[in-house]
């Protein structure tokens, strides 16, 4: 199974991805994960794209694609994939058509988490990540079982630098002005599948797993 997860930042896209590569198997390629790494190593790549990341803006199309592009290219991925955050732009996702039609596949499903805006500042304020495995956490929707400390892993839980309120709204800016066009680009092409995402968490998830199995757009 090969599908996208689209929506506005802090949506639950990553929170989604996570229980849906578990569910069927398949890996989640998070481009913000990756680049969050490569700023913590300091590698070339992250040191260039820490300079949009922490302005809230989208890192430019041409790194994002090529670091997607090499992903898709591994053997572990035979199976599917559950990409969270790509595309982000049209030109991503006529990126994304190319690869997939060179390698003779093609996208089973586009999920659409819809949440309205106050909702999703709620998320940002109470989100707590983990910096060693990603897995994310909301003091109030979704706590760790210990305060402050990661379920999977045990490390320290942080807050993300670009949950900052003045990012957040640059954040939200980016998606409604370059990402929400590709809501149109993937209904045209029947592979939309809209969900209510102001559901907890569970109810979400239950919601998106029906709806792959019974296969309705
Ligand atoms: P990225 O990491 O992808 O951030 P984002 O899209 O802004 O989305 P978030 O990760 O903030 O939200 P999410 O939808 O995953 O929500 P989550 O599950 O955590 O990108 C970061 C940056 O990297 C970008 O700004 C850009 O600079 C760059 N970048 C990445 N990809 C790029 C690309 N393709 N092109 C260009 N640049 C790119 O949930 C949020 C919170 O809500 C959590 O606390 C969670 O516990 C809670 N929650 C989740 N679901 C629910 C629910 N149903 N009810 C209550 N709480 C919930
Ligand atoms: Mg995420
Ligand atoms: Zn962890």
């Amino acid at each position: 199974m090969r599908i996208i997860m689209l929506g506005p930042p802090g949506a639950g896209k990553g929170t989604q991805a996570r229980k849906l590569s578990e569910e069927f198997n398949i890996h989640q390629i998070s481009t913000g994960d990756i680049f969050r790494k490569a700023v913590q190593e300091s590698t070339p790549m992250g040191i260039r794209a820490k300079e949009y990341m922490d302005k809230g803006q989208l890192v430019p199309d041409e790194i994002v694609v090529g670091i997607v592009e090499e992903r898709l290219k591994q053997p572990d991925l035979a199976k599917g994939f559950i990409l969270d955050g790509f595309p982000r732009t049209i030109s991503q996702a006529e990126s994304l058509e190319q690869i997939l039609h060179n390698s003779g596949t093609k996208l089973n499903a586009v999920i659409n988490i819809q949440v309205p805006r106050d909702e999703l500042i709620e998320r940002f304020t109470g989100r707590r990540v983990c910096n060693s495995c990603g897995a994310s956490y909301h003091v109030k929707y979704n706590p760790p079982r210990i305060t402050g400390k990661c379920d999977i892993c045990g490390k320290q839980l942080v807050i993300r630098p670009d949950d900052e309120l003045e990012t957040v709204k640059k954040r939200l800016e980016e998606y409604e002005q370059k990402t929400t066009p590709l809501i149109e680009f993937y209904r045209s092409r029947h592979l939309l599948i809209n969900i209510d995402g102001e559901k907890s968490i569970d109810e979400v998830f239950q919601e998106i797993v029906d709806r792959l199995r019974g296969g309705k757009k």
